[in-house]
């Protein structure tokens, strides 16, 4: 598990991840994606350098007492995004998950079907066949329009050693819904959908020994990764299809807003509304699954990461939108209630996302797995709402599967 912890917390036999946050930029830590804190000499090196708080990865080293970090995490993300007025787009032909969950798990497997296929042709330079990507939007955008929460609560049940179809589909799944949210008319929602499902297409170019590296990258080959974006430009450019906005969407979704992103260090509104957009679901999407290096994060604290980076890596109106779009605990989160039951988030119903509809799996008073049960927590008590969200949980602490009961 990765876990945010306060420098001074720090102690030697932790592991410490670098999730992008920029520190190990420091002249002292080189280019390292992570590193093992094995004397004190480290851990005052990074209070020198005025870093605050840290990553720590616990199935590589230490762990800390994490009940009063993760509570804190919890508190301050609900309370910066409460004061929010705008409500959760209805759906449009609105059917409960229990309906959509199968029609979602047969979309997710074609859709990966079809980038896989796609991205095999993309390999041997062949076409990017439009008509397909054009129907694995379509199916996505449908079933989101039914069930908003479906397929973003599928998105983590993936085959290990097919990441990037998986990612795109998944990244796929929140642009369409973030585009929802954002109010884009059907057309720009489609064409979002369709930059989402081809922006990684690059990655077909990039040597297949560097890809399949389950440790740190080099420097050269972490320069040749980068190319991924140039090599997308001009796979999806050689394809006359695919509309103009799509592109360069694509070839943004690297760009950080304050010009530290690659590949052109574009700043601010440079940066295509759709790049900035799939930049965030992008990150969101690769935070939360598990890779060869770190654990996965869990949605809560993937979203409280995107927003500290709100103002200095992407805009801070658009993260705020970003995690008002799929909630502070988006479906298929596991959390914890106050009674102590643990349960899944199915929907969120009401405007309060606060307030979602849950299923109840296990009693942690009692360490037991429960028969599963619904409770709507915008309905008051005695409607089966008498009870509140304090926290996330980890699903590996209990060895639950949360997407299992969706
Ligand atoms: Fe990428
Ligand atoms: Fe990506």
């Amino acid at each position: 598990m990765i876990k945010k912890i306060k420098t001074e917390n720090l102690k030697t036999g932790m592991y410490i991840s670098d999730l992008n946050c920029g520190w190990l930029k420091h002249p002292f830590f080189g280019t390292m994606r992570s590193i093992k804190v094995d004397s004190d000499h480290i851990i005052s090196k990074i209070e020198e350098s005025g870093i605050i708080e840290v990553y720590i990865d616990t199935e590589q080293g230490l762990d800390i007492d994490e009940a009063s970090a993760k509570k804190e995490i919890d508190e301050e993300l609900k309370e910066k995004i409460k004061n929010s007025e705008e409500p959760v787009p209805e759906p449009v032909r609105p059917v409960s998950i229990d309906e959509e969950i199968f029609n979602a798990k047969k979309i997710k497997e074609e859709t990966v079907e079809i980038i896989h296929e796609v991205m095999n042709e993309a390999l041997v330079g062949g076409e990017i066949e439009k008509g397909k990507v054009d129907h694995a939007v379509d199916d996505i955008i449908s079933s989101v329009l039914r069930n908003q929460g479906a397929l973003v609560g599928l998105g983590r049940l993936r085959k290990i050693d097919e990441y990037v179809y998986y990612h795109s589909m998944s990244v796929s799944v929140l642009s369409i819904t973030f585009g929802r949210y954002l109010g884009f008319d059907p057309e720009l929602v489609k064409d979002l959908g369709t930059a989402a499902i081809l922006h990684d297409i690059g990655i077909s170019q990039i040597p297949e020994n560097i890809l399949r590296k389950t440790s740190p990258l080099n420097d050269d080959e972490y320069e040749e990764v980068k190319k991924h974006v140039e090599y997308g430009r001009i796979l999806l450019e050689q394809n006359g299809d695919i509309p103009e906005r799509s592109i360069l969407a694509a070839y943004h979704h690297h760009e950080k807003l304050d010009g530290t992103g690659y590949p052109n260090g574009l700043k601010g509104d440079e940066i295509s509304l759709l790049g900035q957009v799939m930049a965030i679901t992008d990150v969101y999407d690769a935070l939360t699954t598990k890779r060869s290096w770190r654990g996965r994060i869990e949605p809560t604290e993937a979203l409280r990461m995107i927003y500290e980076w709100g103002g200095t890596q992407f805009s801070s109106e658009l993260v705020q939108k970003f995690i008002r779009s799929i909630g502070v605990y988006p479906v298929g989160s596991l959390v914890r209630l106050e009674s102590g039951m643990i349960g899944v988030i199915i929907s969120h119903t009401s405007e309060d996302l606060l307030k979602p509809v849950i299923r109840v799996i296990y009693d942690t008073n009692r360490e037991y797995v429960v028969m599963p049960y619904t409770v709507d927590l915008s309905k008051g008590p005695g409607n089966g709402g008498s009870d509140r969200i304090i926290g996330y949980e980890h699903p590996e602490k209990w060895n639950l599967q949360p997407e299992a009961y969706l």
